[in-house]
């Protein structure tokens, strides 16, 4: 269990929950939704191979065999239903919120801008700014419009000038109530599961596509960076980057260079592409990598409904070593867990606040923790059943209701900023 400390948190700290578009909106049409209907069947028909070992097996296989789990569909319809779903960021306490913008419904068709869709993240903006909440806008969580997807997406230089057209719109429009921006969420999860691992669309297997794809993003973020810096200095930039913290699990020799290796590998080969255009560092932390030898093996204390191995508390170390080395401030974009039943999620916040407390002690600068996620989402693959949410979402009646950690987290909130 993690120790106290008594370092206060920075008088303007964000404290603020996140979201994706695709995960949260409902009715959308992108490359994902394309997926989701050819593969639905076939995931619930390998649901049992695949979680039956889980902890959560039990509550969650009705779900997983179900086939419209892995179909995105109306989902918690946040896209109509935003006031309120903002309303529960107040009762928390929250002063920040991260979304991001649904690229497929702003230009449904190469070049062609729909002013409903643009009028209507305008209203989002101000419905957040009217509560006093600082956005934090994504340009690109995971999805991406068909017509792109069809060209080739980001396999192909050619097409990085669409990202940045779309980036340099969204900012020219809505850039009066916006200041953080990420351009890319993951960029290195993005390629590895969708061009490597063959688990998102295009399901594809291939390094060289899986570098291609992170050096065109890394040029789609630097050139739209570059305008939108040039629009207005007041805009801060970064991408989200998703950091595992990496330690030896012995003092043997192999364990200690593996370690580096692995460190290495997951955060400093990817952000050195993206980081001489960030003004602060986007971080999404879950995992912690325990490596024995050259293999990863953690110790299985606490595990979420997902199956991951949960050590909260090591946040603090991820923080101070990308600190140290990158010298910018690091913002927390996300960071939470699958937990139905919210018998960790108290344990894992309490674990979170108090490590980040613990890096600003020693020196770190942090500007907020944005926890994932505001609501219940569709988490990719696995689909709806993976319960993230500070607040639960029943699909079938669309009711929403603050998990008990999440009551007792606007308390603390509140506490820590002194309301
Ligand atoms: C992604 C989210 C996802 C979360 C939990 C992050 O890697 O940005 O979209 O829901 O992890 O898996």
């Amino acid at each position: 269990m993690t120790k106290k400390t008594n370092t206060q948190f920075p008088k303007h700290f964000l404290w603020g929950a996140s979201t994706a578009s695709h995960q949260v909106e409902g009715d959308n049409h992108n490359q994902w939704t394309v997926w989701e209907l050819e593969n639905a069947k076939s995931k619930a028909a390998q649901a049992e191979y695949h979680y039956s070992d889980y902890p959560s097996w039990d509550f969650i296989k009705n779900a997983a065999n179900d086939p419209d789990n892995y179909v995105s569909g109306d989902l918690a319809d946040h896209y109509h239903r935003y006031e309120e779903d903002f309303d529960f960021l107040t009762k928390m306490n929250m002063n920040a919120y991260r979304f991001s913008i649904e690229w497929s419904r702003v230009e449904p068709r190469e070049g062609a801008w729909n002013i409903e869709a643009i009028t209507h993240y305008k209203q989002y903006l101000a419905a957040l700014r009217k509560r006093d909440i600082e956005p934090i806008v994504t340009l690109f969580h995971f999805t991406l419009p068909t017509w792109f997807t069809d060209m080739g997406g980001f396999e192909k230089r050619a097409n990085v000038k669409y990202f940045v057209r779309y980036a340099e719109k969204i900012v020219h429009e809505l850039g009066s109530d916006m200041r953080y921006i990420i351009t890319i969420n993951e960029p290195e999860v993005y390629a590895f599961e969708s061009y490597y691992l063959q688990n998102w669309p295009p399901n594809q297997n291939s390094i060289w596509k899986y570098l291609r794809v992170i050096h065109n993003m890394a040029i789609g973020h630097k050139r739209a960076a570059k305008i939108i810096h040039s629009m207005n200095r007041k805009f801060k930039l970064s991408i989200s980057k998703n950091s595992t913290y990496a330690y030896p699990g012995d003092n043997a020799w192999l364990s200690r260079l593996s370690a580096n290796v692995v460190q290495y590998f997951q955060d400093d080969f990817i952000i050195k592409r993206f980081i001489k255009s960030c003004d602060f560092l986007g971080v999404n932390y879950y995992f912690t990598n325990r490596v024995y030898g050259y293999r990863i093996h953690n110790p299985d204390l606490k595990l979420s409904d997902l199956h991951w191995d949960m050590q909260p508390a090591d946040i603090e170390f991820v923080i101070e070593r990308l600190n140290r080395t990158y010298r910018l401030p690091i913002m927390i974009t996300e960071n939470g867990l699958a937990d139905a039943k919210d018998q960790y999620r108290e344990w894992w916040i309490k674990e979170t606040v108090v490590g980040i407390q613990k890096s600003i002690a020693s020196g770190a600068e942090v500007l907020g923790y944005l926890h994932w996620s505001l609501l219940d989402n569709f988490e990719w693959a696995y689909g709806k059943w993976p319960r993230f949410g500070l607040v639960a979402i029943d699909y079938k009646t669309g009711r929403r209701i603050l998990r008990p950690s999440a009551v007792w987290y606007g308390k603390v909130i509140k506490k820590l900023r002194k309301l």
